[in-house]
């Protein structure tokens, strides 16, 4: 191999093509900053990895703005809520009724597809299958070193956006004595899978049951997206297509709808649950963006949503910087991030601990009915449930004064 031989330059050196990177990038396209954005995998990798797809509706009003909307309102499903079913009876919690707004069902790899096209017709860098080895930040410049066919390429910027997820390096390259970490681990996981059934309640539904959550989603009028909760060790080989569907079955029967579909199974999958904020966002020259500053719990489907407010946040700023020589919202990124992150937060975590069985103590079950009771009954509780779940607005754009 070839080292050290190519020097590239850019303002903004984007590592990782997710939903946080990608946004970003074409937010800093339309306000004219120039970027790379750098991503390990394969783009069919990336285009093909199975993932949460319940977009808010700052999210989908964002992704029309910037000129990906037309397949997102065509192919998107708008829910007005969510159901929750508990004690073999179901409730529907309509938000969009209280506040307006809905939830869009999209598979988050259909918007990495959509976005990845509009960056790729736009003509401006994007590079697959090439893993950041290095960052370096320094008080005039930046840089990151990546390997791309074969050589190191050494990419100078102004700033370097960490938008690769929580085991990228971007994280670790602010120090662990500089660094704010707070998390948390649940004793489940999330067994997910895709299937050719058609759902048997017209929006998602979560059902808290004594063995457990089942979580009944769709990916059209005909695929189903369910989760069933499972210890977190488990192995998917422990796990049979019957043992799931009846399992499945077991936790979602109710008095008040037809039994749930059996179907072809072409897509099984586990995912861990924790609550991670690295409160420490930014370190000189580089800002982490969505899961490689924060990860939340499945429960709720909050992960994309803040992945795209941060990029939001961080254009803004590089707006600022650039248009009107403005740092001040630069050095206030963290800070602009943080309660929207900590909302979404504190809205997985009652979730997940209101939906999901964390122990055997009885006391425990009735004071989720409980929780679940108030949710179903009270106008009140849902319109806190459903701020949040349709989508705290994004932090405010600052004017450039
Ligand atoms: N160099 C280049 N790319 C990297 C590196 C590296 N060293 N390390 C990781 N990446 C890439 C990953 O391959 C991945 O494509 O960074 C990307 C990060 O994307 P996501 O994991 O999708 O993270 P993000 O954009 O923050 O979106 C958050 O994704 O994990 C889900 O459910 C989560 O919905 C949430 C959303
Ligand atoms: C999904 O459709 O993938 C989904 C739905 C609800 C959740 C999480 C994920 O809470």
């Amino acid at each position: 191999m070839r080292t050290g031989n190519h020097h590239v330059r850019t303002q903004i050196a984007i590592i990782g093509a997710g939903p946080a990177g990608l946004t970003l990038a074409r937010l800093l396209h339309l306000q004219g900053i120039s970027s790379v954005v750098i991503e390990s995998r394969s783009r069919e990798h990336v285009e093909s990895r199975t993932r949460a797809g319940i977009l808010e509706q700052p999210t989908v009003d964002l992704m029309a703005e910037i000129g990906v909307g037309d397949r997102l309102r065509r192919e998107g499903l708008r829910h007005n809520g969510f159901y929750v079913r508990f004690d073999r009876t179901t409730h529907h919690l309509d938000f969009n009724r209280l506040l307006g707004g809905q939830a869009t069902v999209y598979g988050q790899q259909e918007l990495v597809k959509d976005l990845i096209e509009q960056r790729v017709d736009s003509g401006e860098p994007l590079y697959f299958n090439s893993p950041v080895t290095a960052v370096h930040t320094g008080s005039d410049e930046a840089m990151v070193t990546f390997e791309h066919a074969g050589s190191s390429v050494e990419l100078h910027a102004d700033f370097v956006a960490g938008c690769d997820g929580f085991h990228g390096i971007s994280r670790t390259h602010i120090p662990e004595d500089r660094r704010n970490e707070l998390s948390r681990t649940y004793p489940v996981a999330w067994l997910g899978i895709l299937a050719r059934t058609t759902p048997t309640v017209p929006e998602g539904m979560y059902c808290a049951h004594p063995n457990g959550l089942s979580v009944h989603s769709m990916r059209g009028t005909r695929i189903t997206r369910q989760y069933l909760q499972v210890p977190a060790g488990t192995s998917l080989e422990d796990w049979s297509d019957s043992r799931i569907w009846d399992e499945l079955a077991t936790r979602s029967a109710s008095d008040d709808y037809p039994e749930l579909e059996r179907g072809e199974i072409f897509d099984k999958s586990l995912a861990t649950l924790r609550s991670v904020v690295c409160e420490t966002m930014q370190h000189g020259r580089l800002f982490l963006l969505g899961d490689s500053a924060h990860i939340v719990p499945p429960t709720g489907a909050k992960g994309l949503n803040l992945a795209v407010s941060d990029a939001c946040t961080l254009s803004h700023a590089l707006g600022g910087y650039y248009t009107a020589g403005v740092r001040e919202h630069l050095d206030n990124y963290s800070e602009t991030c943080l309660p929207r992150i900590w909302a979404a937060q504190h809205f997985s975590s009652t979730l997940t601990t209101t939906l999901h069985a964390l122990s055997d103590d009885p006391m425990e079950w009735r004071l989720r009915q409980a929780r679940l009771r108030r949710w179903s009954g009270s106008e009140a509780e849902q319109r806190a449930l459903g701020e949040v779940y349709l989508g705290l607005p994004f932090p405010k754009p600052w004017h450039y004064s």
